[in-house]
């Protein structure tokens, strides 16, 4: 009887974190953070277009500081933080995060996450860059947020939150991408090299005609949002780089997934706070820090698709997850899923009977 009950129970268990992750319009979402370059000259790209004509850009999306660790420290944490800094000669290096984090909400509610780091040794590396040189690095600690969370580092947790690159694919095989996750391209890929190459996008284009279309089909397979976008702009206004005619920190944003319209445009503002906003609300999480506080969700998501909703997903989320204000019109067909994945138990129940 024991362990029917602890069968039962994990049944039951495993039941409830399929309903968790179908959020409001998405059960799986994917971060690729790319470095310092302006949306005029990124929405020129062919591999990037190609990425376009699938998804939805953003033509008034804009960068929250020039120092790039601060990016993508706000996505996580909600917070604009002035001191977190790689350190320079007069100021002591921080990148540690000290604040609580989406992660933390993320696990609460029992969902899944993940980072995917080109050209990252693994083992909770710790260091500031791999291989430790600066004329060969490839993995920046400051272009990898999970690495620069107190919380995670050093635990046994970072040695499998924070994963190869190799890993996606992987997991996108195996169907076990989490529900959150990050894709860190190493500098090369990333466009931040140029700096030292003519073109910036001389690594990058190759990189992303190859694994763009690995995105866009990973996307379909898990109902998944992915989010491809820059830390910052290159230009800010110094005699290195003007704008010129260009807005500072105005970046490239794309978005794509099944719940996201093909070759469109959205041109409200937005900025990174916009991205932890909408996983938030996707999920019923509570807004972290006074930047997601402050911020909207992206409005322009349709319905969570793998509901099967005809009035919309929003109410996907089912009541344990916390809803929404705007859950109401399909909660009925959310409790009718959840019913159905209840029978689908006792039945399993039934057949543990038969053979016992
Ligand atoms: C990060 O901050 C925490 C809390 O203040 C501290 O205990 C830890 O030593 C710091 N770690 C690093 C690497 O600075
Ligand atoms: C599935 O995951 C296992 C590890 O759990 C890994 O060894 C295997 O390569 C993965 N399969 C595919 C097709 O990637
Ligand atoms: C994308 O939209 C533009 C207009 O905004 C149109 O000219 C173009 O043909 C569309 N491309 C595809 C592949 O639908
Ligand atoms: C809140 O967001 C708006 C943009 O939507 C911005 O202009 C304003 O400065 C923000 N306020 C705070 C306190 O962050």
């Amino acid at each position: 009887m024991f362990k029917l009950a602890s069968t039962l129970t994990l049944v039951l268990a495993a039941t409830a974190a399929t309903a968790a992750s179908k959020g409001k319009w998405f059960d799986s979402v994917g971060i690729i953070m790319s470095e310092n370059e302006d949306f005029w000259l990124t929405t020129q790209q062919a591999p990037y277009q190609a990425l376009v004509a699938q998804g939805l850009l953003t033509t008034n999306y804009f960068g929250l500081s020039h120092v790039s660790e601060q990016n993508y420290a706000a996505i996580i944490t909600g917070v604009l933080d002035p001191n977190i800094y790689r350190g320079d000669a007069s100021t002591p290096a921080n990148l540690n995060i000290t604040y609580p984090t989406i992660l933390e909400q993320l696990k609460a509610k029992g969902l899944t996450y993940k980072q995917y780091t080109e050209s990252y040794p693994g083992g909770c590396y710790q260091a500031d860059m791999y291989p430790d040189n600066p004329s060969g690095a490839l993995y920046y600690k400051r272009h990898s947020p999970f690495n620069m969370i107190s919380s995670l580092r050093g635990t046994p947790e970072c040695l499998t939150a924070i994963g190869t690159y190799d890993d996606f694919a992987n997991d996108v095989a195996n169907g076990t991408l989490p529900n959150y996750f990050w894709i860190i391209p190493n500098d090369l890929h990333n466009t931040h090299t140029a700096d030292t190459t003519p073109n910036p996008f001389a690594d990058a284009n190759p990189w992303t005609a190859t694994e763009g279309p690995k995105w866009l089909a990973a996307a379909q397979k898990a109902n998944a949002l992915f989010i491809n976008t820059w830390d910052e702009s290159r230009c800010d206004n110094t005699a290195k780089y003007p704008c010129g005619t260009h807005l500072d920190q105005q970046i490239a944003t794309v978005l794509w997934g099944p719940m996201v319209q093909k070759n469109a445009t959205d041109n409200k503002y937005w900025n990174h706070f916009s991205i932890a906003r909408t996983i938030e609300e996707n999920w019923g999480l509570t807004p972290l820090g006074a930047g997601d506080k402050n911020a909207t969700a992206f409005d322009f998501l349709l319905p969570n698709p793998s509901t099967n909703s005809p009035s919309g997903g929003s109410g996907s989320t089912s009541p344990r997850n916390g809803g929404s204000a705007s859950a109401s019109s399909s909660a009925s067909l959310s409790k009718a899923s959840m019913g159905l994945n209840f029978l689908g138990a006792l039945g399993l129940m039934a057949g543990i009977l038969v053979v016992l």
